[in-house]
């Protein structure tokens, strides 16, 4: 097989893929291949699973099927690598199902993708081992350029067990970057064009990178010269610790926008999870979270259908979303993974009945974004410019509260921050009008 021209990296599931597909694409690139925009024209397709739900990991392998089969105009078939939780869970099944797959990568062994790649010219490569020595000690230098707004992932794993979730077993243990290095590609960010660092983990509020706390790194990243504006996900409730919270009053660059998942809001169900949190102690952190910042917008992620959940405890569930008022929220059917503890639990639902209980979640849900975006009409906020839009000299940003708005403005350009009034809202978008251009 000769060596790939071009690839084509496909990211599925979260954030900390989107990181991570950068940093494949940044090697490849280095590797003298060139990327492009879509799968078809590409020698090399890299699919950068996600195994959180069976639906997502059921997608790899009709993409590597319908790759395989397909040809480039020169009449050679694509290479395929699989990278991502789906490689490090199911290896040796993507072997089995999917014997055309050229590589096999996890995602704490990928930095080896070159390598693997001229392995694979003679006979497929596989690596799902979690190395004690971290990736990121051995990746090259982050690439310095970026856009507006950048993932910067500073923790990995979870040791956290929730009884559903797959991530203790396809992301390991909580490892914290250390917090050298995390600033020191924060500024590098920051020099290539970044307004907005988004730090991402698992549990990115249980960092601790060499004896750096997860509030101190915040302040220290938020001081660095020309960075607007910081963000962080994803968090546990029971990482929330009192000097974190009080970061959201002190630190103006912090955005007022918090993703904290409950996932149920029944007390007896989050100790079948594991949650290591009652509905009443995530209610009490919203509270001292609203104390510091009074006008934090919340977002969550919740399990309808949990083995075990009655309509009483789903009912709960419904009230909790009332209670806390979000600006956003993902809901999602429980679905059983092999190899966690709930898989093995008695009271597995009926899939119509988490359908119907998922709709009616739904629903409120879409209510309450819809009446978060109508409450903030009116006000004027600054939007950071991300996108073109549709309409000519319209552009897309985003709010401090994550909401995408969209504005005429033909004189600005993306990566600008500006002041703009919020003039009508519908469930997903507002539209605004600009006031001025934003000292930088
Ligand atoms: N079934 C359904 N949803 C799940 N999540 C994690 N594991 C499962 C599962 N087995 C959801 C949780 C988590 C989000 C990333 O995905 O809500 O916060
Ligand atoms: Fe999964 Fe729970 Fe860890 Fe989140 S905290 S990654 S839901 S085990």
């Amino acid at each position: 097989m000769t060596k790939p021209q071009t690839y084509f990296v496909k990211t599925f599931g979260c954030q900390m893929n989107v990181y991570d597909s950068e940093r494949m694409s940044e090697l490849l690139t280095a590797e003298g291949m060139r990327a492009v925009d879509n799968s078809d024209d590409a020698d090399l397709v890299v699919l950068n699973t996600c195994h959180i739900r069976e639906k997502a990991a059921e997608k790899v392998y009709s993409d590597i099927g319908r790759l395989k089969a397909s040809k480039r105009p020169s009449g050679v078939k694509p290479m395929v690598a699989v990278a991502g939780c789906v490689a490090q869970a199911e290896g040796e099944e993507i072997v089995r199902r999917a014997p055309a797959v050229d590589v096999v990568v996890g995602p704490q062994a990928y930095h080896r993708l070159p390598e693997m790649l001229a392995q694979a010219a003679e006979a497929r490569a596989v690596d799902t081992d979690m190395p004690l020595e971290s990736k990121f000690a051995v990746l090259p230098r982050r690439a310095k350029q970026s856009g507006p707004s950048a993932f910067l992932t500073v923790q990995e794993g979870c040791d956290k067990f929730c009884t559903f979730c797959v991530v203790p077993y396809t992301r390991g243990a909580e490892v914290s970057r250390p917090a050298e290095d995390v600033i020191a590609e924060a500024r590098m960010l920051v020099e290539g064009g970044a307004r907005e660092l988004t730090l991402l983990g698992q549990n990115v509020n249980a960092f601790n990178g060499s004896g750096v706390g997860f509030a101190q790194l915040i302040r220290e990243i938020a001081a660095i010269e020309g960075l607007a504006r910081l963000r962080y996900t994803t968090s546990h409730p029971r990482d929330m610790d009192d000097d974190l919270i009080a970061v959201h009053a002190e630190v103006p660059e912090l955005m007022p926008y918090l993703h904290l998942p409950v996932q149920s809001g029944s007390s007896r169900i989050l100790k079948r999870m594991n949650r290591a949190h009652t509905a009443e102690s995530y209610l009490a952190t919203i509270e001292k979270l609203r104390a510091a910042r009074p006008d934090i917008a919340l977002s969550g992620d919740f399990i309808v259908g949990f083995p075990g959940e009655t309509e009483a405890d789903f009912e709960d569930t419904l009230s909790i979303v009332r209670a806390v008022g979000y600006a956003q929220a993902y809901s999602f059917k429980y679905s059983s993974r092999p190899g966690t503890p709930a898989a093995g639990m008695d009271g597995h639902l009926d899939e119509e009945v988490k359908s119907e209980r998922l709709a009616r979640l739904q629903a409120l849900i879409v209510e309450q974004a819809f009446a978060f975006n109508r409450a903030t009409v009116g006000r004027r906020v600054e939007v950071l410019m991300e996108r073109q839009g549709k309409k000519p000299g319209q552009l897309i940003g985003k709010s401090p509260y994550l909401q995408s708005v969209h504005v005429m403005a033909p004189g600005l350009a993306i990566g600008d921050l500006v002041e703009v009034e919020l003039l009508s809202a519908g469930p997903n978008s507002l539209e605004g009008a600009l006031i001025q251009k934003a000292a930088a």
